[in-house]
């Protein structure tokens, strides 16, 4: 080979590794660009929020003492396509004339909602049999811990909970 067929050789050699170079940077720089929304967007639940609000149940009266009721409410989680799923529902316990306790309707293993047995007294998780006894402790199967419980009081004759994002997780 020539001296001028090595040198042309060469210089088409450090040519494309600087292409390649080139290329690699605009990759790395797009990617970068493109990853910030990305991220703002995946992060944005843990960031902004919501606001835990009370909200009304319904009137004290129309509630048995002593009976476990399903009551369903919107989750107020902040993704907008959360659409139908933001629905969900709490057990509500009236224990005495002005008491009330709230239950998470989500199991603490997998999330399946939980149905309360009322000639048992139980709370049992359909999907691996997850057993909760009434005050929502673990009474077996997988569950790692028990229901979480909602914060609730009586304003004015009205039941409110105290709404937070689905305890799951
Ligand atoms: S999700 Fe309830 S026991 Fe598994």
């Amino acid at each position: 080979m020539s001296e001028t067929a090595r040198g042309e050789a060469a210089e088409v050699l450090s040519r494309r590794r600087f292409l390649n170079r080139a290329i690699l940077v605009l990759s790395g720089m797009i990617g970068a660009v493109l990853s910030v929304p990305i991220l703002a967007y995946l992060l944005s639940p843990l960031i902004n929020r919501p606001p835990n609000t009370w909200i009304d149940v319904g009137r004290a009266d129309q509630f048995k003492v002593g009976e476990t009721v399903q009551v369903a409410f919107d989750d107020p989680s902040p993704l907008e396509w959360a659409g139908q799923t933001a629905r969900t529902a709490f057990w509500l316990r009236r224990t005495g004339e002005a008491s009330f306790r709230a239950f998470a309707v989500n199991c603490t293993h997998l999330a399946c909602p939980v149905n309360w047995l009322t000639a048992a007294g139980l709370f049992l998780c359909p999907c691996h049999g997850g057993v909760y006894y009434a005050d929502g402790s673990v009474a077996g199967g997988p569950p790692p811990r028990p229901l979480p419980e909602y914060d609730v009081r009586v304003q004015g004759g009205v039941v409110q909970l105290l709404t937070r994002p689905v305890p799951i997780g």
